[in-house]
């Protein structure tokens, strides 16, 4: 069994990872091929995004049906090959559980539109209010959060796309049916999940405007949130040991995440929070950009790192909703080596679960897409026209766009230098990046120095000292406006965490003891001794080891 807190996440986009017969999208047989490159990097888990049949408006996260493999990623046995062939290499399947909502080309929403009565209220239809929707909700990718069924002059609720209808919880049979999914796939031998936006399922009992804001506060952590994971844990996963899961929360609060998270309350193993990824929206607002605010990034990681001391959190920057981080709080050329590796330095040796996004390992970059046509995500395509009715320059729009779209993030993985990057001898789904010539795996693998084998150092980090996956949380220099920088303690080891988040050189004043027992276990420059007074190179980042 593994324990969860020694364990790194590597997270899968099968669209993009590797496609093995040419048509263009990735497949589970790509994933297949990839596995020895994987255990290479030494990971332990493999959470693979949504590969159920869908329509795929987003991206599969549009589900139609929840037992079975869309065919452009493959079949059952595909799967089943999967699990057994990562399992002989030491590594775990964790499945993406899509359970808030349906996609509307679902048999259970099909029914419903049919005029069937009990699968109406597997969803939330209602009437009309002044002739208008039932709220003022806005969905998540732009527009009101309620679309208009005619034949029942009713609205149904969608806090996504207008083809994700959300389902009911409070119906238990909606529980049943999902205990029911869930259980199919543990019995595949999946041993971990990751529950998307969870902490949405449970609405209010009344469906109210809001004159304050978009309605977020009235289903984020919703009334019967704790109770529906507890009911969900005791039904499904919680009969097994060996299960780690993950939560997707959505604009929550530490306060719930600590509840979604404690090992005795019986709900997750951990949590995704995204605070920290929001420090570089303008207003809060996604669509403003503005550069990152280090010392709000600061304030938040010490504040979730402090305040979850009960509980874990996930470790992340990169997924496939989020821009690429080095091109968003590194430098992804002058320093792209540098800022790559002091950012995961920075992240990976917190207290928590680290997850890795494909190619995040090579430093892949932003897609810097300049033409509307290269877009395929429904949230960028929506808000292209939502900021172009506000007025807004065309030239402005794709700024915001090349720095916040999701597409960033889900350009083909960068494999060699040859053809589509290796991803593909068919038309890739999505463009592949530019710049794959200078970043791909099959150049990261012959450098000794390179990205990959600074995440692979620090993965078998913490396998091997148990301060990185137990030890406590101490800020360090927290009045210092460049550096960020930590301690852990457990038993006998001390580990010191030092990173400069700045291209210019700057310098720490470290007030610490018996600085000359500790011993430099990573760094993306020149191995050094701990000084009191620490001077920094650009994106510079070193951690110290000392063992009583
Ligand atoms: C999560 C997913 C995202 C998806 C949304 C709706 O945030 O990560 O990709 O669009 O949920 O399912
Ligand atoms: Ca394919």
């Amino acid at each position: 069994m593994k324990d969860f807190k020694k364990s790194t996440v590597y997270q899968i986009y099968p669209k993009s990872f590797y496609d093995t017969n040419g048509d263009g999208v990735g497949d589970l047989n790509g994933v297949i091929e990839k596995l020895d490159y994987l255990k290479n990097l030494g990971i332990d888990y493999i959470w693979l995004t949504p590969f159920y049949p869908s329509p795929q408006v987003d991206n599969g996260y549009d589900i139609a049906d929840y037992y079975n493999i869309d065919p452009n990623f493959g079949t059952l046995e595909d799967f089943e090959k999967l699990v057994e062939e990562a399992r002989e290499r030491n590594i775990y399947i964790m499945l993406d559980m899509v359970l808030n909502h349906t996609s509307t080309e679902h048999q259970w929403f099909k029914k419903a539109l049919n005029g069937e009565e009990k699968y109406k209220a597997f969803y939330f239809f209602k009437e009309p209010i002044n002739n208008a929707e039932p709220t003022n909700w806005e969905s998540k990718f732009g527009g009101n959060a309620w679309q208009y069924v005619e034949k029942f002059d009713e609205y149904y609720l969608h806090l996504f796309d207008k083809t994700q209808a959300d389902l009911n919880w409070d119906n238990e049979e909606v529980r049943k049916e999902i205990y029911s999914i869930v259980n199919f796939w543990i019995n595949k031998g999946v041993k971990g999940l990751r529950f998307d936006v969870i902490n949405l399922i449970s609405k209010p009992e009344k469906f109210e405007n809001d004159f304050n804001g978009d309605g977020r506060r009235f289903y984020t952590d919703g009334p019967r949130i704790h109770e529906y994971l507890k009911e969900l844990n005791q039904n499904t996963f919680g009969k097994h040991e060996d299960i780690i899961t993950v939560g997707e929360m959505s604009s929550t609060s530490l306060e719930n995440c600590l509840k979604y998270s404690k090992s005795q309350e019986n709900e997750l193993s951990m949590v995704f929070n995204f605070h920290h990824l929001k420090v570089d929206y303008n207003n809060q607002n996604k669509w403003e950009l503005k550069a990152c605010d280090f010392k709000d990034l600061k304030m938040l990681f010490n504040e979730w790192q402090l305040g979850m001391e009960e509980g874990w959190n996930a470790l992340f920057w990169c997924n496939h909703d989020q821009p690429r981080i080095v091109s968003r709080f590194g430098n992804d050329r002058k320093y792209h080596k540098e800022s790559a590796k002091m950012l995961a330095t920075m992240l990976h040796l917190l207290r928590g679960t680290p997850y890795v996004y494909q190619g995040e390992e090579i430093g892949m970059t932003n897609a810097y897409f300049t033409n509307i046509n290269q877009y395929v995500d429904v949230e960028s395509l929506n808000y292209f026209r939502i900021l172009k009715e506000q007025g807004i320059a065309e030239e402005d729009i794709y700024k915001v766009l090349q720095e916040r779209s999701r597409d960033n993030s889900r350009t083909p993985m960068q494999w060699n230098k040859f053809l589509n990057a290796g991803f593909s001898d068919g038309k890739p789904w999505l463009s592949v990046n530019d710049n794959y010539n200078e970043i791909n795996v099959e150049d990261s693998l012959k450098d000794k120095n390179s990205i990959f084998y600074h995440y692979k150092r620090l993965i078998s980090l913490r396998k091997e000292y148990d301060v990185v996956a137990y030890g406590n949380y101490v800020p360090l220099l927290n009045e210092n406006n460049n550096v960020f920088a930590y301690k852990r303690e457990y038993l006998e080891e001390s580990l010191i965490v030092i990173n400069n988040f700045y291209e210019t050189e700057v310098t720490a004043v470290l007030d610490i003891e018996e600085l000359e027992s500790y011993k430099c276990i990573i760094t993306n420059y020149e191995e050094r001794n701990l000084k009191q007074i620490f001077s920094l190179k650009p994106f510079e980042s070193i951690a110290f080891l000392k063992i009583n």
